[in-house]
């Protein structure tokens, strides 16, 4: 049977496009998806690292952290600031001083917790995702990946005998 002989299949009916013209309406086709989705994923990505940094900008209002004067030294609890969707961490360090963090890990989020020294470490901030480690009074990343990142975001804390107000967040800085 001779190729004159064979019926035009049905989709090239649907579809009359010639190979060589199909090829090449395909790849500009495809670059231009390319470029639209890349695009995209840049807006994207911008919108996102800016909102993480202007959300938790100033005015600070003036919290007072219900329940910080139960804390015992080496105990830690969890408050909102400076919003209800922000999580902040209040720690009770071993010398009874009063320090506090945004529970955000600069790395990928997840939430920091306190450790209390253990003998072989002095108390520290950990972050249980990548095996982080922060040092406590600054914040700065001492273990794992916040190593190269900026600190946890302090927050300013003022005593009014045994209550404790939490009162702005401090500058972010960049290591
Ligand atoms: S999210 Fe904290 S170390 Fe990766």
């Amino acid at each position: 049977m001779s190729q004159a002989e064979y019926p035009t299949p049905k989709w090239r009916e649907d579809f009359p496009i010639e190979q060589e013209y199909d090829d090449f309406i395909t790849r500009r086709d495809f670059v231009r998806f390319l470029g639209l989705v890349s695009a995209g994923l840049m807006v994207g990505s911008a919108s996102v690292v800016v909102s993480s940094l202007t959300h938790e900008e100033g005015p600070f209002p003036e919290v007072e952290v219900t329940g910080a004067g139960d804390l015992k030294p080496g105990a830690w609890m969890v408050f909102r600031y400076p919003n209800e969707k922000t999580p902040a961490i209040l720690i009770r360090r071993e010398n009874g001083e009063y320090i506090s963090f945004l529970q955000k890990c600069p790395h990928l989020a997840c939430p920091v917790t306190y450790h209390r020294s253990d003998g072989e470490e002095g108390e520290h901030i950990g972050c249980h995702c990548h095996n982080g480690k922060f040092e406590i009074e600054t914040g700065q990343g001492i273990q794992g990946p916040p190593r190269e990142l900026r600190p946890l975001r302090q927050v300013v804390l003022k005593r009014d005998g045994d209550r404790v107000i939490a009162t702005g967040l401090n500058e972010i800085r960049f290591a």
